[in-house]
């Protein structure tokens, strides 16, 4: 609310007003106000007052090491990237004002599509205004009344929004479970529509899906697969294509989501696949056709982004290094991980409870480390996280330092 406007006394609300719609909201109320009425840093305001590379920020005055962004591939202060959005904000503005079947398709948006078809070798790419809208848009549209979807139960929320956008019947397996997911598989009406939904990497605790059995026994059972690879773009596989690549199954898989907001490091989402029908999509989908199209600066960077990540080798490999070395370093001081061996850029510490991971996120700030505290219901069986998330640009030196700052702060707060 800006100074000086006066604001009119807003009356109490009375007996009789009816239900406070907010009300469903109390327990989360209580345990916010709980964990700052114990005098901690709020872990979930914090405010980044400079950032000054991938991987250090300015917060709360303190020089940070970033150990909690999305930025895998260290793209966002690439110079390329940086000149391609300046161009392209000089020369189509700032925005498009219109959806891609109006007036939103720009040059730019069919060039981050031809750069996605190239780095994934797929027929067609479409590009959503994020990746939470890719997910809601292609599963609704795909899969609806009376069709199937068997999904992991560990799915980000995305899936499962898009899911009951589109009103087909979900069936959930346990995490990353082979058997159940094909008893459930077998158990689908003869005839009816199926669709496989599974994630190449798990964002909250780091670890990959089996997709080679998977996807062979989606495939055995007549079900189309769709692969949500946003937390394995740009790192893993030989082109960084993601799970799908380095488990041999690209032609397996009918779609593969994808997301700008993490290794291409702006904002945007998309869907790959080799459907023959695909195009269609271009105007049966709802969260693609009735919303506004990206930024010409936004494509721009993301297009250069996806072309330099055709060439990140040496990249791929430093972040390899980096994940072993804290993977190994976390082990060692005696912290409990999500993963026996580092199986992706993120590795999760487990926490015992919020109150004791709250007290670690705090420690860790104040020490000049940002990771993200992670908690129910966004996290596994009720686990309370402090997820960390490499990044290609981590020097070695910063990594020691991230490991000297743990051990500081578990002893600290006497979680080692
Ligand atoms: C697995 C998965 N899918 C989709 C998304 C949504 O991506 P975006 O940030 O582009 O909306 C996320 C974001 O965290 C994610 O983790």
């Amino acid at each position: 609310m800006s100074e000086g406007v006066s604001q009119p006394d807003r009356p109490e609300p009375r007996e009789g007003d009816g239900k406070d719609l907010f009300s469903k909201f109390d327990d989360v109320i209580a345990m916010r106000e709980g964990l700052l009425a114990r005098g901690v840093e709020d872990p979930f305001s914090l405010v980044m007052e400079q950032v000054l590379s991938p991987t250090r920020a300015v917060c709360n005055g303190r020089d940070t090491i970033l150990l909690g962004t999305y930025n895998y591939m260290g793209m966002t202060f690439d110079p390329d990237v940086v000149e391609a959005g300046k161009q392209a904000l000089a020369d189509f503005g700032s925005g498009t004002t219109g959806s891609r079947v109006l007036n939103g398709t720009y040059q730019g948006h069919k060039d981050v599509e031809d750069a996605l078809r190239e780095f994934y070798g797929m027929d067609h790419a479409m590009v959503f205004s994020t990746g939470y809208q890719a997910n809601l848009g292609i599963i609704s549209t795909i899969a609806g009344k009376g069709d199937y979807i068997v999904l992991d139960i560990d799915s980000h929320a995305s899936i499962y929004d898009g899911c009951k956008l589109g009103d087909a019947e979900i069936v959930p397996f346990r995490h990353n479970d082979i058997e159940a997911m094909e008893k459930r598989l077998k158990r689908i009406p003869e005839g009816a529509g199926k669709l496989v939904i599974l994630e190449g990497v798990y964002s909250m605790l780091g670890d990959v899906a089996p997709l080679k059995e998977m996807v062979r026994i989606a495939k055995e059972n007549g079900a189309m697969v769709l692969v949500d690879e946003a937390h394995s773009m740009g790192f893993i596989g030989d082109n960084g294509r993601g799970v799908v690549e380095d488990a041999g199954v690209m032609d397996d898989v009918d779609f593969i989501i994808g997301t700008f907001s993490k290794s291409v490091g702006t904002v945007g989402g998309f869907c790959v696949s080799n459907h023959p029908k695909f195009e269609i999509m271009r105007l049966v989908c709802r969260p693609y056709v009735f919303t506004a199209s990206l930024p010409p600066s936004v494509v721009a960077t993301a297009c250069t982004s996806i072309r330099k990540l055709m060439h990140g080798s040496n990249k791929r490999a430093h972040l390899w290094e980096n994940s072993r070395t804290l993977h190994a370093g976390l082990k060692k001081l005696g912290f409990t991980l999500g993963t026996e061996e580092p199986q992706s850029a993120i590795i999760a510490v487990i926490m015992p409870d919020l109150e004791q991971g709250a007290g670690m996120w705090e420690a860790l700030i104040k020490n000049g480390l940002y990771v993200n505290l992670a908690r129910p219901p966004a996290t596994p069986a009720n686990m309370t996280l402090l997820r960390c998330s490499l990044c290609a640009e981590h020097s070695e030196e910063e990594v020691s330092q991230i490991l000297d700052i743990f051990e500081r702060a578990g002893k600290l707060v006497g979680i080692i």
